[in-house]
């Protein structure tokens, strides 16, 4: 009996086990569109050098457009035993268009095909990935320019270190996004390169046009020319891009996590910062009390399942010898997972954050709610402002470092008196150095502390306004 979808070369058919174990068409086949794309670029091209038929090309294009609305209609029939996407499409076409379909595979490995289909699909993952950072940004920023005036303590070391403006606090999270989404527009720079006319691993005796058919598929730099794998051994082996995808992925995911992290703390009620609507939040089955920030929690928790992508990837490289190894079918579970988390992900933030859009009224509704007393109640605690304490000293001509000490002074026994800097009496703040004036009660306030840290890429209401114009120019 001859084995199934090889050739007379095999004496005995694949045991039933290893067919399972080599199969990967129950995850592949969501690559069937990008499989169909490259054919059909790769038949077009065929058919412009004469390689096959004008008739073939018309046939294969018909076969695949069939195939096409059986996969979209949910009615193909994805066989096991045909292994993976590629050879289950080809072997529908076959039975669907006869002989113009066998040609197809003319001047063509699964090596090269598996390679472009890859890169197809995680380039345009790669352009929602990039348009869900965008909407995560907006969100941000419309939060942030609600709360420029609010004050929250920073901190450092989780202690109370000195008041920031929350929409500052916010900004910080759309540069790391903003960082995200140029290494993502990095990345995808060099995904979008053409692997197909490796062939195999050493090239083909085809007179292919490689540069056509990368042309067709889109795979151009931003001169619009043609970007194919120079080598087609590297062509068929490389999987640099996705490793590279899933480290950008990795730190979008650390960002969402340390911002899950504060969004938790924020909720406790030791804080009670913000607050985010109920359907992102769960019960508890037995206290009734319970409001959980489930949707924060389990995104910190993906984040190590990302990372895991990253390390998975990147070990199932490093003992590859050139060229194609089936090891190499193994990138694809950590890599369509990682996207599906990190989409998901940035959905429900961008939603989280920002609310939903009521089309009754045009405007975001439901996202987080701030409690600005809270905040500020808190940045009253802790001595937020004894650095501004230390400057004034040092406008009055003392040295920073005298400054520090006497206000440490000064902290101390405002502490042994249980108030703020600014509660203790101006005689008793005057004990500690006798130029203090009036004038030292603005600079202990909050919003004085704030208002005068007025220089480029401080907490000053004037320059996260700046901020924000900026963000808003850049994000159209
Ligand atoms: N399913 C395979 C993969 O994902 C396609 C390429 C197989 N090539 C081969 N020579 N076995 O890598």
């Amino acid at each position: 009996k001859k084995a199934e979808a090889w050739s007379a070369l095999f004496s005995e058919p694949m045991s039933e086990l290893v067919k399972r174990y080599t199969a990967s068409v129950f995850f592949d086949k969501r690559l069937w569109l990008a499989d169909i794309t490259g054919s059909l670029a790769h038949a077009e091209m065929l058919a412009a050098q004469g390689i096959i038929g004008a008739g073939d090309l018309a046939d294969i294009q018909r076969g695949m457009a069939q195939i096409r609305s059986e996969i979209e209609a949910g009615s193909f029939e994805w066989k096991l035993d045909l292994e993976d996407v590629h050879l289950n499409i080809e072997a529908r076409l076959t039975q669907l268009v006869g002989d113009a379909g066998k040609r197809l595979h003319t001047g063509r490995s699964r090596n090269d095909q598996v390679a472009t289909d890859v890169r197809l699909w995680l380039r345009d993952e790669i352009d929602l990935i990039s348009d869900l950072l965008k909407e995560l940004q907006i969100a941000l920023v419309d939060v942030a320019e609600q709360n420029v005036e609010v004050i929250l303590p920073g901190f450092t070391h989780l202690q109370v270190a000195q008041p920031v403006s929350f929409a500052h606090h916010l900004l910080a999270y759309v540069e790391m996004f903003a960082r995200d989404a140029e290494r993502m527009a990095d990345v995808r720079r060099r995904t979008n390169r053409l692997p197909l006319g490796s062939a195999a691993l050493a090239g083909t005796t085809y007179p292919l046009d490689r540069e056509r058919v990368a042309k067709t598929l889109g795979m151009v730099d931003e001169n619009g020319s043609p970007v194919v794998c120079q080598n087609s051994l590297d062509g068929v082996s490389d999987r640099d891009f996705a490793i590279e995808f899933t480290a950008a992925a990795s730190l979008c995911m650390v960002h969402v996590s340390r911002f899950s992290e504060e969004l938790i703390l924020w909720m406790s009620q030791n804080f009670g910062f913000v607050k985010i609507a109920d359907r992102f939040t769960t019960g508890s089955s037995i206290m009734p009390q319970k409001k959980n920030p489930d949707v924060p929690e389990l995104a910190r928790g993906k984040t190590g399942r990302v990372v895991g992508h990253l390390m998975g990837l990147i070990t199932l490289m490093k003992g590859q010898p050139l060229a194609y190894n089936k090891d190499n079918q193994e990138d694809k579970e950590p890599l369509f997972d990682t996207v599906d988390t990190l989409k998901d992900t940035l959905r429900i933030f961008a939603e989280m954050v920002g609310g939903q859009l009521n089309p009754a009224t045009g405007a975001k509704e439901g996202g987080i709610t701030v409690n600005a007393a809270a905040m500020e109640a808190a940045a009253n605690k802790g001595y937020a402002t004894a650095t501004d304490l230390a400057d004034y000293l040092v406008k009055k001509g003392l040295p920073f470092r005298d400054a520090h000490e006497t206000v440490a002074h000064a902290v101390k026994a405002a502490t042994s008196h249980n108030c703020d800097l600014s509660e203790l009496p101006l005689t008793v703040l005057q004990g500690f150095h006798p130029d203090i004036g009036k004038d030292v009660f603005d600079v202990l306030s909050l919003r004085g502390s704030l208002n005068a840290r007025n220089t480029l890429g401080g907490t000053a209401p004037a320059q996260v306004t700046a901020q924000i114009v900026r963000h808003r120019t850049r994000l159209g």
